[in-house]
């Protein structure tokens, strides 16, 4: 039987054992704690099977109220194929629909997000969305970073061999100690995110990304740098708002792109990720694939179909 729940009791271990992607289990009760706790405006419903073998959050927002999301569909192994994923879906779709919407994508409803649609590797997932009517109407990746390539050579910064026995990429650190010195030479400092930073965000790219940049100050995982000239901030890069291994958002000012202030933010921000302990990072729903596969040689790595239906 279907059921609304209301608190978020068991969830994350439900998820640690239903998400077939290690990645993804990994960052189980992470996830959870995110999706519940997303920016105002919001709606977010949850309702689950009443023996606790599957869970479904979903949500709506009044940035796009006809506009329904099934952001997580999840069902332990030992009970599927029993029509319960099929169950929960339709019961999400119903509730989505009791608050307005007239349409429902399965995929993340930005800002606060588990992915932005179903990852092509999740089969099950691809499968049910086919059968219960959906189409795939765009595409998002996610590009990764190997973080040990980027960082120092060891923790005492020598040149000795690294244990690890992988090689540093050195013609992307001699860039970087180029950028870093061409910027300051133009005044222009990086420095940690102030309480200034989410209002300029949101003066350029509006109140998604500015909600990102608040949950990434002061928080565990998390973080955010400013490049700033003569007291201007020129560009930003963040960390960890949606889960401390991804990467994102990052903007730089229309005057001041061609500066070279994206490339040092995002690795500004990668470091932190990696003395966090991060051995690669997730640029979450990435944008341009050649910044960042030029700035850090970033791959591209997880790929999503984003699925939508008329209800
Ligand atoms: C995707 C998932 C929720 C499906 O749950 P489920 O309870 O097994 O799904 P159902 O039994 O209701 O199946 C409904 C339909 O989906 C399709 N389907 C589901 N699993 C399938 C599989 N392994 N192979 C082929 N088709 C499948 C079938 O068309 C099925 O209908 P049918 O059996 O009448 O043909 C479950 O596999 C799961 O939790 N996977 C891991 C998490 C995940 O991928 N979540 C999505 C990302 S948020």
């Amino acid at each position: 039987m279907i059921v609304d729940l209301d608190g978020l009791a068991g969830v994350g271990a439900l998820l640690a054992r239903a998400l077939d992607l290690p990645e993804d289990a990994a960052e189980a009760d992470v996830l959870a704690a995110r999706l519940a706790a997303p920016p105002s405006g919001r709606v977010v419903v949850r309702v689950g099977a009443s023996d606790g073998t599957a869970v479904a959050f979903a949500s709506i927002s009044d940035a796009d109220p006809r506009l329904g999301h099934v952001e997580l569909l999840a069902v332990l192994p030992e009970a599927r194929r029993r029509g319960v994923g099929a169950a929960l879906l339709r019961a999400a779709e119903e509730r989505l629909a009791d608050l307005g919407a007239t349409r429902v994508r399965l995929g993340g409803n930005p800002p606060c997000y588990a992915w932005p649609g179903v990852d092509v590797r999740y089969t099950p997932a691809v499968c049910l969305a086919r059968r219960a009517g959906y189409e795939v109407t765009d595409t998002a990746w996610n590009m990764t970073a190997d973080l040990t390539r980027l960082a120092p050579a060891n923790e005492s910064g020598t040149d000795e061999p690294r244990q690890d026995g992988k090689r540093l990429d050195e013609k992307r650190l001699g860039e970087a100690r180029l950028d870093e010195a061409r910027l300051e030479g133009q005044g222009v400092k990086v420095l940690p995110a102030g309480p200034d930073t989410a209002s300029w965000v949101r003066s350029i790219w509006g109140d998604g990304w500015a909600w990102e940049v608040e949950e990434s100050l002061g928080r565990d995982g998390a973080g955010c740098y400013v490049a700033v000239r003569d007291g201007e901030i020129l560009g930003f890069a963040a960390y960890g708002a949606n889960r401390p291994s991804w990467f994102g958002p990052m903007g730089t000012a229309p005057a001041a792109e061609g500066l070279g202030v994206g490339r040092v933010l995002l690795r500004r921000c990668l470091a932190d990720q990696y003395s966090l302990g991060l051995r690669s990072a997730q640029i979450g729903w990435a944008g341009p694939i050649g910044f960042y596969s030029k700035a850090v040689g970033a791959r591209v790595e997880r790929v999503f179909w984003m699925y939508t239906k008329d209800l």
